[in-house]
């Protein structure tokens, strides 16, 4: 069976020749006096200007989608390569001293490029790439690990492995994704039934605030620490490593890949397969993947190949699996599974950092109330068949994802059955593939809207859509109205409480983008 698209793609590594990076910046940022300062405390071979031959792959090297460096993108005024904590704080100082933003990039996997690029051309930004900043450190006695915020989630899942087969960590199922953006929005993947979201499982962090402070949980106080679990950082300031709890898994996993065609069941199978999905026990997550006109359902089971069989028989008879469909194997190796759809690769694959540049856009929802048959048999018809169908995936919640307060971490999203991602990727370069393309992710969404969340209309911040909302200015910061727009769509009611975790630690707004959080207006008395 070929791979999908997607599988192939990660094996490319990426061309890009970039012309000159635009070097104007805003009437009151002082760039020059910007580089002066970082230079006392950064090694000049650190500091990565347009002018250098190292800006363009540098600024490549984590960039995940090409629509944010087309021509018309603002790109960032400089790059600092930071290897040393000090250099994340000098960065800061500097900045604020000079007026000068900084994004901060940890895999720059961010759906929208908000980590390297802006679309608005008033942004004006320096670029700190914490890539460097990825050390691991597992204290296997304890069943916990220091991550680097640079670390990639397959070097985090190598690392927990080599230390015993039995540890395992709940995050995504991309290796190339970064610790640092993925935590601090959360983290979904085919633990997260069992265990939770990445961010249910971080017990301390090292964060550098808008004051160029390094700061831990008990320095940093309890509101900043539940806001980094799922608010974004970038907000909020830099977290520079996360200390997180390894979870276990046994030594032995089973994973299976069962795909249907629509004359063999799958519009059945999926209307079924949203009640039963969210209900299984939490060893099993199972979820489906529709591409080129196929449900392919694949799963993770905790545990042998009969229990496996013994629970889907019990669950899920029509699916039909049996024990041929069995792939037992060790955890860690299940997560090269669950990325290139086959355990026929070694698990080093999960150490390589390069991935497949592709043009992106992805919309994301929830789902409360199974959506009725019909009703996926006319989406199916209407849009899966046509050239720039999208990949869907729909990903089940249940288990421990439901047992946590909404309010426990920003992340308020626990009580659906699942959550759909469209998520289109293509290469031809040009207008004519980015509207066809955007339209359908648009027109699918827009024909869900019946069946799917509402009020708010749910997505999950590490998907994020800038067709939300975005900031706009109040004064000298980001307007609290404006961005509830769309802060209430990713935080529900945890929006306002990021806010006013933002006022106590960045009341000044420094750290900004189109959907940082805001701080929120004092209570006019
Ligand atoms: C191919 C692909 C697959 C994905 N699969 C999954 C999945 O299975 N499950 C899931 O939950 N998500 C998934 N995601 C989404 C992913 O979790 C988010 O895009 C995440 O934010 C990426 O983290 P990053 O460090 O790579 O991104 P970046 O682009 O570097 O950062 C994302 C945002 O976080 C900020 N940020 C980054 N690092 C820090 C830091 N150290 N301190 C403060 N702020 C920081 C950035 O400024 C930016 O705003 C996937 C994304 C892609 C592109
Ligand atoms: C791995 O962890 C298991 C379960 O906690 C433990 O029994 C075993 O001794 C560990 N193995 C090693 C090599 O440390
Ligand atoms: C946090 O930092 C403080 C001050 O630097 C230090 O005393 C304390 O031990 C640190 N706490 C932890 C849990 O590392
Ligand atoms: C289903 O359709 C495919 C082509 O789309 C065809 O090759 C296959 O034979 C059909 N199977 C059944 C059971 O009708
Ligand atoms: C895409 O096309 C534009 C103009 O047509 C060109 O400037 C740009 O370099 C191309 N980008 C890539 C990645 O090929
Ligand atoms: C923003 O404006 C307020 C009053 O309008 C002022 O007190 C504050 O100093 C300004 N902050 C910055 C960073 O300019």
């Amino acid at each position: 069976m070929a791979r999908t698209p997607i599988l192939a793609l990660h094996l490319l590594v990426a061309l890009c020749i970039l012309s000159s990076a635009r070097t104007s910046s805003s009437a009151s940022s002082d760039v020059d006096g910007f580089i002066g300062c970082l230079s006392a405390g950064i090694p000049p071979s650190l500091i990565h200007t347009p002018a250098a031959n190292s800006y363009s792959s540098l600024l490549m090297s984590s960039v995940r989608n090409l629509r944010y460096v087309l021509p018309g993108t603002t790109r960032p005024l400089l790059i600092v390569a930071a290897t040393e904590p000090a250099h994340v704080q000098a960065t800061v100082v500097c900045g604020r001293r000079h007026s000068v933003r900084i994004r901060t990039r940890s895999g720059g996997h961010d759906y929208e490029g908000l980590s390297y690029a802006s679309v608005d051309p008033d942004q004006h930004f320096a670029v700190l790439d914490l890539a460097e900043l990825r050390a691991i450190s597992i204290d296997a006695s304890r069943s916990e690990a220091w991550v680097g915020s640079g670390a990639t989630l397959g070097e985090l899942y190598y690392a927990a492995a080599a230390a015993n087969q039995t540890f395992g960590f709940p995050a995504g199922n991309c290796p190339t994704v970064g610790v640092g953006g993925h935590l601090s929005g959360g983290g979904f993947g085919a633990l997260s039934r069992k265990y939770g979201l990445s961010a249910d499982n971080v017990i301390d962090a090292v964060v550098v605030d808008a004051e160029g402070r390094l700061l831990n949980r008990s320095t940093m106080g309890k509101d900043l620490f539940w806001a980094i679990r799922g608010g974004g950082g970038e907000s909020f300031g830099v977290v520079l490593s996360w200390k997180v709890r390894l979870v276990a898994v046994p030594e032995t996993v089973t994973v299976f890949s069962i795909r249907r065609l629509r004359n063999e069941s799958a519009v059945d199978l999926i209307t079924k397969w949203q009640a039963i999905a969210p209900a299984l026990p939490r060893d099993l997550y199972l979820r489906v993947l529709v591409q080129n006109q196929q449900a392919n359902f694949v799963a993770l089971f905790l545990g042998r190949c009969g229990g496996l069989v013994d629970t889907m028989r019990g669950h899920f008879p029509d699916l039909g699996m049996t024990e041929r469909d069995c792939q037992e194997m060790s955890w860690v190796k299940s997560t090269v599974f669950f990325f290139y759809n086959t355990a026929d690769r070694p698990t080093e694959v999960l150490l390589d950092r390069r991935s497949a540049n592709y043009y992106l856009k992805v919309k994301s929802d929830h789902v409360a109330e199974p959506i009725p048959r019909q009703a996926l048999e006319g989406i199916w018809t209407k849009w899966l068949e046509q050239p720039e169908a999208a990949l869907i995936m729909l990903d089940p919640y249940g288990g421990r994802m439901g047992s946590i307060p909404p309010s426990a971490t920003p992340f308020p999203h626990r009580h659906y059955l699942y959550q759909f991602q469209f998520f289109s990727f293509w290469f031809e370069n040009g207008t004519a593939a980015l509207e066809r393309r955007l339209s359908w992710v648009r027109g699918v969404y827009e024909d869900l809207t019946p069946f799917v969340s509402k009020n708010p209309r749910a997505v999950y911040v590490n998907y994020r859509d800038l067709d939300l909302g975005t900031n706009e200015l109040e004064g000298n910061v980001t307007s609290y109205a404006k961005a509830r727009v769309w802060g209430e769509k990713y935080f529900k009611g945890n929006f306002k409480r990021l806010a006013a975790v933002k006022s106590m630690v960045d009341p000044d707004d420094f750290f900004r983008n189109e959907q940082s959080i805001p701080p929120l207006p004092a209570a006019k008395g």
